[in-house]
């Protein structure tokens, strides 16, 4: 359950899938059902190459639309990655940092994180900054020695003024795609000890202001529960997100 200073966030996270049209007419369905959104911040993270596309049809719609990475240099010779201000550019107003797939498939680094969520902050692009344990890391009784080496490279850079602009996701690396949701406890455990980090870090009243969104096969029916859950102050969905059909729902869990 979030607190009354934090607006439930709802986001999908599209990856590799969809094409232009589908992307678009998704956009569509979901700026028509959305009205003026009031209680609750939705948004996608699209492939770059649609993004011009999605911002232009999600235009005078709260709908918020990023990208999924970034590189944390203005230019240079950086062949095949994005610099903040070119996703700011064609439209993006967010941008998913250090996501599990980021690290595990195409290795990036701790050292990188803090560097890219301080661009991202810097080219006014809000950063959900994701992190979470594997499931070796889970069983060697890692989860929270992880999540914390996680929260303390992403966050290096961190100001007290920035908490309002960063979200955490904690997404455990053995539930992305795989069906197998975090317990209510286990999302509970971890999402106490992010919270707590972050009073240590920015103190309470920062602290306060960050949200921390639960990730990892997300559905329509988990969405109610899991978002029940103290200090789980939205969700990033990935297959889920992907239709109106399993995404609205989402989007309406208290509905
Ligand atoms: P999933 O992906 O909902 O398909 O498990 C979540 C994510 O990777 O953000």
């Amino acid at each position: 359950m979030t607190h009354r200073s934090r607006k439930p966030y709802i986001a999908g996270n599209w990856k590799m899938n969809l094409d232009r049209s589908r992307s678009l007419d998704l956009i569509k369905t979901v700026k028509g059902r959305l009205g003026d959104g009031g209680d609750r911040e939705v948004a996608f993270f699209v492939p770059a190459i649609y993004l011009a596309d999605v911002t232009a049809v999600a235009q005078g719609s709260p709908l918020g639309v990023g990208g999924q990475n970034l590189w944390y240099e203005a230019n240079g010779a950086f062949t095949g990655e994005l610099a903040p201000r070119m996703l700011r550019e064609v439209g993006a107003d967010r941008v998913l940092i250090g996501h599990s797939e980021r690290r595990h498939v195409f290795h990036e680094p701790d050292e990188w994180m803090g560097r890219k969520v301080r661009a991202a902050l810097d080219a006014d692009l809000l950063p959900i900054y994701c992190i979470g344990e594997t499931l070796d890391e889970r069983k060697a009784g890692k989860t929270e020695r992880v999540c914390k080496r996680q929260l303390e490279s992403g966050c290096e850079k961190i100001r007290t003024e920035d908490a309002h602009r960063l979200t955490i996701a904690y997404e455990p690396v053995w539930a992305i795609g795989t069906g197998e949701t975090a317990t209510i406890d286990q999302v509970g455990q971890v999402h106490r000890t992010i919270r707590k980090w972050l009073v240590q870090r920015l103190g309470e009243d920062a602290a306060n202001l960050v949200r921390i969104l639960y990730g990892g096969s997300v559905k329509p029916d988990n969405a109610k529960d899991l978002m029940a859950v103290d200090n789980v102050d939205g969700l990033l969905v990935g297959g889920a997100s992907l239709q109106a059909e399993t995404f609205l729902p989402i989007i309406e869990f208290d509905r």
